[in-house]
């Protein structure tokens, strides 16, 4: 009853699932073909069911085939990318996990599931096509142009020169750099300034985020492809032999996975790239210029980045400081945002007010010059015809976080904080303190204390008087 059970269990499996299984004997002949894999390759079941492969498949041979070559080396075949046409003649991809069954130790057939990734596929197709014509070499004068020099980055602070000294350094050579920085610290302005101001300025500068995107993907858009590989695409040149003679900018180069950084690794080596699914080596002359927004020794440390690849990114490392640790720079940034918004906006705003300059220049900025340059956007969307920006410009929960920050920082300069008070009951305690102060130095001389304090005798009588009265009544 339970083999029964089991039979009738897997009859419905093999139904129900989303893969496409596909069974053959011993002797190569198909004994299960489901109803997923039916629409995969274009055919019915009763078509394959009781044939041989070979017979079913012309241009299957007894190396090509996956079902068969699990059989002939014993041995799984796992996830492994297929494109094919159909028998419809639609261009079919699929990632297949092929193994045979034993019985003890008797080979007596083969199994194959197969998960339709077409769609997927697709889809990838259209945004390397789409990446392919944005880059096209007769436009990329107008389209991979660099728009940053050195002339753009604004800071005068010494961590901050420092950054820039390496980098203009790094123009004068070809070197692979490696540019660490937190989010919105200007990495991307530096490669590009490095770029601008390199030999190589007139050729492509080209940019990838290495971050979210697989990793065959990713492997594609670099190395490029061939016809017939794996992703059925046309040729097409990676995005090395598009930035030749000019530079790659690699971003968010920490999530690429360790078996790309290795094949990376190899072509910084040789100067080579082979296209996914190439015979030919294709030379190429490209300055790399690697970003990543986390610590690089520490990664390295934990294993997440290649020591090899390190080194050889590594030659010059530039690390850009975070905005708190420049705060003689926020005017500047200030100050060069408003003009560009008065500009691009038309507006006049000449400055921000004092109060929203100090919660500036408390704020601990993680989003870094980025998030600087957002605020001021979006308070001078607000400006009609003012010339100063106040808190009443800046979104509410904008202004919420700066005024937090600033009382956290006023705590930490050991002022006493307000609490719950109001302003005037606070005021007032302060003063109490300071007349109480004043009097006991000049020992009860109401006249000297009056002078130090900078009040009239008369007036320091009566704030006494007050004093008094509220002590005691
Ligand atoms: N030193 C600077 N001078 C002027 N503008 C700057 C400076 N640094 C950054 N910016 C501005 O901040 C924005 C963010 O810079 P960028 O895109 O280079 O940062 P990033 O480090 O690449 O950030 P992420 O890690 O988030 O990609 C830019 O649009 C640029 O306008
Ligand atoms: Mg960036």
């Amino acid at each position: 009853m339970d083999q029964k059970l089991l039979i009738y269990a897997t009859q419905n499996i093999l139904q129900e699932i989303e893969e496409g299984i596909h069974i053959i004997n011993r002797e190569g002949v198909t004994v299960a073909y489901n109803e997923a894999m039916e629409k995969i390759e274009g055919l019915s079941a009763e078509t394959v069911i009781g044939r041989h492969l070979l017979e079913v498949f012309p241009n299957w041979t007894q190396e090509n085939s996956t079902l068969l070559m699990a059989m002939t080396h014993r041995k799984p075949v796992r996830q492994k990318m297929q494109s094919y046409l159909n028998l419809k003649g639609k261009r079919i991809t699929t990632v297949n996990t092929t193994f045979p069954i034993f019985e003890g130790e008797d080979l007596v057939g083969a199994v194959e599931i197969s998960k339709n990734f077409t769609d997927v596929t697709h889809m990838s197709e259209k945004i390397l096509d789409l990446q392919a014509k944005l880059v096209n070499p007769e436009k990329y004068k107008f389209q991979v142009r660099t728009h940053y020099t050195f002339e753009h980055l604004i800071g005068r602070s010494p961590a901050f020169m420092e950054s820039i000294r390496i980098a203009r350094r790094a123009a004068e050579t070809t070197s692979s750099v490696l540019i660490h920085g937190d989010t919105g610290t200007g990495k991307e302005l530096f490669a590009q300034s490095i770029h601008s101001a390199s030999s190589r300025w007139d050729k492509p500068f080209i940019a990838q985020n290495c971050a979210a995107i697989p990793d065959t993907l990713l492997e594609s858009i670099l190395f490029g492809s061939v016809k017939g590989s794996f992703t059925g695409a046309l040729d097409r040149p990676g995005l090395f032999e598009q930035a030749n003679g000019g530079t790659l900018f690699l971003d968010e180069i920490n999530s690429m996975s360790e078996e790309l950084q290795a094949k990376l690794l190899r072509v910084l080596q040789e100067s080579y790239v082979r296209r996914v699914g190439g015979q030919q080596d294709i030379k190429i002359n490209v300055r790399i210029i690697a970003a990543t927004n986390e610590d690089p020794f520490e990664l390295m440390q934990s294993g997440a980045f290649r020591k090899d690849l390190f080194y050889r990114l590594n030659v010059i490392y530039i690390k850009i400081p975070l905005l708190c640790e420049r705060q003689d720079d926020i005017p500047l940034l200030v100050d060069h945002f408003v003009r560009q918004y008065n500009e691009s906006l038309d507006k006049d705003v000449w400055m921000l007010s004092g109060e929203v300059s100090q919660w500036f220049k408390d704020y601990y900025w993680p989003g870094n010059v980025r998030e600087l340059q957002n605020f001021i956007e979006s308070a001078m969307n607000m400006v009609t015809d003012e010339h100063v920006i106040g808190r009443e410009h800046l979104p509410s929960h904008v202004a919420e976080l700066l005024r937090g920050q600033t009382y956290s920082a006023g705590a930490k300069e050991e002022m006493t904080p307000r609490g719950s008070q109001t302003l005037a009951a606070f005021l007032r305690g302060i003063e109490e303190k300071e007349i109480e102060r004043a009097m006991k130095l000049n020992g009860g001389n109401i006249s000297r204390a009056a002078e130090s304090l900078g009040l009239s005798r008369q007036n320091l009588q009566y704030k006494l008087k007050q004093l008094g009265s509220d002590l005691h009544g």
